[in-house]
């Protein structure tokens, strides 16, 4: 019987699909629903270090303060903190109520004092930190470098402060994509989740108004993630996990095949059902018998650009009709 278990960070999973962070587990009845489909862990929804801020701003904004006092100082920690135990309290009911891996989240775009928190993730029994990290390059005065480097600092501080293994969940806008994931990894994250699919901007034509483009991901937009699983795998120490537009047990198998240790799938997921999940662990199961496979370490990484004899398939940028056929 082909076995699906696997290892992401150090975690021992029953097969290789996680429900990534979304409002699948945004409460502890959805997270028991994920456990019950077959997910082998869940990544919970994430805590955003901006609504920590504004959460504290929000609670104390009606009241009247003369002046930043000693007062001020201490409703603005304890709102802070009634937001946060919230989420810590999510964490802790999660751990007490399935058995699966638990990965604890947060959106985060500054090393500030969200890190203080860190600690308390651990203390409630997370057995992970995603650290969903988008600093937007858009200032035009600030270079790569100083970009990259906030990253390294996030990551430096709050690996300084858990045992628990921490990984990136980031999008793909670095200059030096393959280098800058390479830094990541020897700076001691032990994932990296490629790649996060963010909000976009939409413009509404008739109101001249702006609005969100679509939410949910495409199957078309998976080919980029399994692109750089590819170019990536077995090149950097960290573990790597695929995501967007994972729509169907097919997408599973190329990921792993690419390199990936385990993929986080939601959009599918939403739209169709938790259910799909069994279906995609039969299908890789027959797979693989189909194969001769009996492991997942039997194909991972069977077609990673490293193994690949022509290794260049992976870098073309273009449609060149002699090459690829397309025109
Ligand atoms: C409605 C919605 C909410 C999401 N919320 C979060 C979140 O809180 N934190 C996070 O890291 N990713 C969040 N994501 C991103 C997903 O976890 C996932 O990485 C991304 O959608 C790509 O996977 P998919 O193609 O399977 O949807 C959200 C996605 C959707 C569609």
């Amino acid at each position: 019987m082909s076995d699906l278990s696997t290892t992401f960070m150090g975690l021992s999973l029953k097969n290789p699909v996680i429900v990534s962070s979304s409002k699948l587990t945004y409460d502890i009845e959805n997270v028991k629903k994920c456990e019950q489909a077959g997910a082998a862990a869940v990544v919970l929804k994430s805590l955003f270090e901006e609504q920590i801020n504004f959460e504290s701003k929000r609670m104390i904004g009606d009241l009247n303060f003369d002046a930043y006092t000693d007062a001020y100082d201490y409703f603005e920690e304890t709102s802070k903190d009634f937001y946060v135990n919230e989420y810590l309290e999510l964490v802790e009911q999660a751990k007490a109520s399935v058995s699966i891996p638990v990965i604890a989240s947060v959106n985060c775009v500054s090393d500030g004092n969200w890190i203080d928190y860190a600690e308390r993730f651990e203390k409630m029994g997370a057995d992970a930190l995603e650290l969903n990290v988008f600093i937007i390059p858009a200032a035009v005065e600030t270079p790569g470098e100083l970009i990259e480097q906030k990253y390294i600092d996030i990551l430096k501080k709050v690996k300084s402060r858990v045992n628990i293994p921490v990984s990136l969940k980031l999008g793909s806008q670095f200059s030096g994509l393959a280098n800058t994931m390479k830094r990541f990894s020897d700076e001691g994250v032990d994932g990296l989740v490629l790649f996060n699919r963010f909000y976009k901007p939409d413009i509404d034509i008739e109101n001249f108004s702006i609005k969100p483009a679509h939410v949910y991901s495409a199957p078309e937009e998976m080919a980029f993630t399994l692109q750089w699983i590819a170019i990536l795998a077995g090149k950097i120490k960290a573990d790597l996990a695929a995501t967007t537009g994972i729509y169907s047990s097919t997408d599973i198998i190329k990921q792993i095949l690419a390199g990936a240790k385990v993929v986080e799938i939601c959009s599918v997921l939403m739209k169709d059902g938790l259910d799909q999940i069994e279906g995609y662990l039969q299908d890789i199961r027959d797979y693989m018998d189909r194969k001769g496979f009996s492991s997942l370490d039997d194909f991972r990484g069977k077609m990673s650009q490293e193994s690949q004899e022509h290794p260049e398939a992976y870098e073309r940028s273009q449609y060149i009709r002699s090459i690829v056929g397309i025109y």
